[in-house]
């Protein structure tokens, strides 16, 4: 079992990780002292492991609400938040209730969010069961949902009170979902998390699934991205960092239409091809690109030649928010573990080295 201290501005919790002690981690005090608690559980975790999560509330049943949440992308939205806030108001939760959110991204960011606008705010525990949720949506206090226009538009920072990491959830995880999680500790083992890149390199996709192999790489990927929260919250600067291969991945995405191509496959094209224009300009050597392609074939974490309108991802890449002027704004790497923000690259530089890759 890992515990993580983690703080960010005035809050400070902690980051529980381990197998099958769902149960234990909800008779601390955080949660014991509580007068209701909303229990919002994926209706497809619920499903998988609807039984363990109610053997884990236990005597806790008697003040709980359960809600369960069809977390498709779609329904991560604002329209869908207020009809789980009215329910709040129904099940009478007042400031001395707790929001308690069990599943992967989307749960975790509708329950952020739900919690945080909650009459000012009530405390949110998480409980990721998505591989991608444990090593990073649940960690850093961002809660948002979405507006038809577009993605994550309205949210708030809401650091939770506790976070539990059940490695038990991931024994139903689809290999798709688990790449989505590898993806982002490849990425924060490339721009400092020295642990998370040893352990990929010193494994494979058959001895990652042990326990105690995935346990440390969680636990890696945690400690990582909390201390950079701890360093900058709000992203005035270095928790940008974390957005490494990001632009090109979503833009790969949206390109796409969000279609044969998932996040994670998308994040690691962005990566793949990063790495690359930071090689050609002399930022990175042969050898450490290396290292990071090698991971990225060993866990299959790309498809091989995605079909992609390159002109249309540019564009893409051009509306993002992160971008301006004939030079795209990106994190670059001045060597593994190096991240510069606000860098620079010619269009003409990173066109060529799409066209050569993909
Ligand atoms: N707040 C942040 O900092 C942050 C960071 C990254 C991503 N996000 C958000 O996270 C979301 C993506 O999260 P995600 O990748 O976890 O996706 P997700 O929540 O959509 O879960 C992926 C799929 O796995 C299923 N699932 C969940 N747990 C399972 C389990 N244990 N076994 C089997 N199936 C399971 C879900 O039902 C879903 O179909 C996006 O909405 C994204 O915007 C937020």
């Amino acid at each position: 079992m890992h515990t993580i201290k983690a703080s960010a501005g005035s809050a400070s919790y902690e980051i529980l990780i381990g197998n099958s002690f769902l149960h234990d981690a909800l008779r601390r005090p955080e949660v014991s002292s509580a007068e209701r608690i909303a229990v919002i559980v994926s209706a497809r975790v619920d499903e998988l492991h609807g039984e363990y999560v109610r053997r884990s509330l236990g005597d806790l049943r008697g003040r709980s609400v359960l809600l369960l949440m069809d977390d498709r992308e779609e329904n991560k939205s604002y329209a869908h938040a207020e009809r789980f806030l009215e329910k709040f108001i129904a099940e009478k939760l007042n400031r001395r209730a707790i929001v308690i959110g069990i599943g992967g991204g989307v749960v975790g960011d509708f329950a952020g969010f739900c919690s945080g606008v909650y009459m000012r705010g009530i405390p949110v525990i998480h409980v990721p069961t998505t591989l991608l949720a444990m090593v990073d949506s649940s960690i850093g206090g961002k809660a948002a949902v979405n507006l038809t226009v577009g993605k994550n538009i309205i949210g708030l920072f809401h650091q939770p009170f506790l976070v539990v990491s059940d490695l038990h959830f991931l024994e139903s995880l689809p290999a798709g979902e688990v790449t989505n999680g590898l993806a982002e500790s490849l990425k924060h083992g490339i721009i400092g998390d020295n642990a998370a890149l040893e352990l990929l390199e010193g494994n494979g996709p058959d001895s990652l699934r042990r326990v105690e192999v995935i346990s440390e790489l969680v636990a890696a990927s945690a400690r990582f991205k909390s201390a950079i929260v701890e360093r900058d919250e709000r992203e005035a600067g270095l928790r940008s960092i974390l957005n490494f291969g990001h632009t090109i991945g979503h833009a790969i995405e949206s390109s796409m239409g969000y279609r044969g191509i998932s996040h994670g496959q998308a994040v690691a094209a962005g990566i793949r091809i990063k790495v690359e224009v930071c090689r050609r300009m002399g930022l990175l050597s042969e050898a450490e690109a290396g290292r990071v392609n090698t991971v990225i074939q060993r866990y299959g974490l790309m498809p091989e030649g995605p079909d992609l309108d390159i002109d249309q991802v540019i564009r893409h890449m051009e509306y993002d928010k992160k971008n301006f002027g004939d030079a795209i704004n990106f994190v670059l790497l001045a060597g593994l573990g190096n991240p510069r923000i606000n860098q620079r690259i010619p269009i003409d530089v990173l066109k060529q080295v799409m066209v050569e890759m993909c």
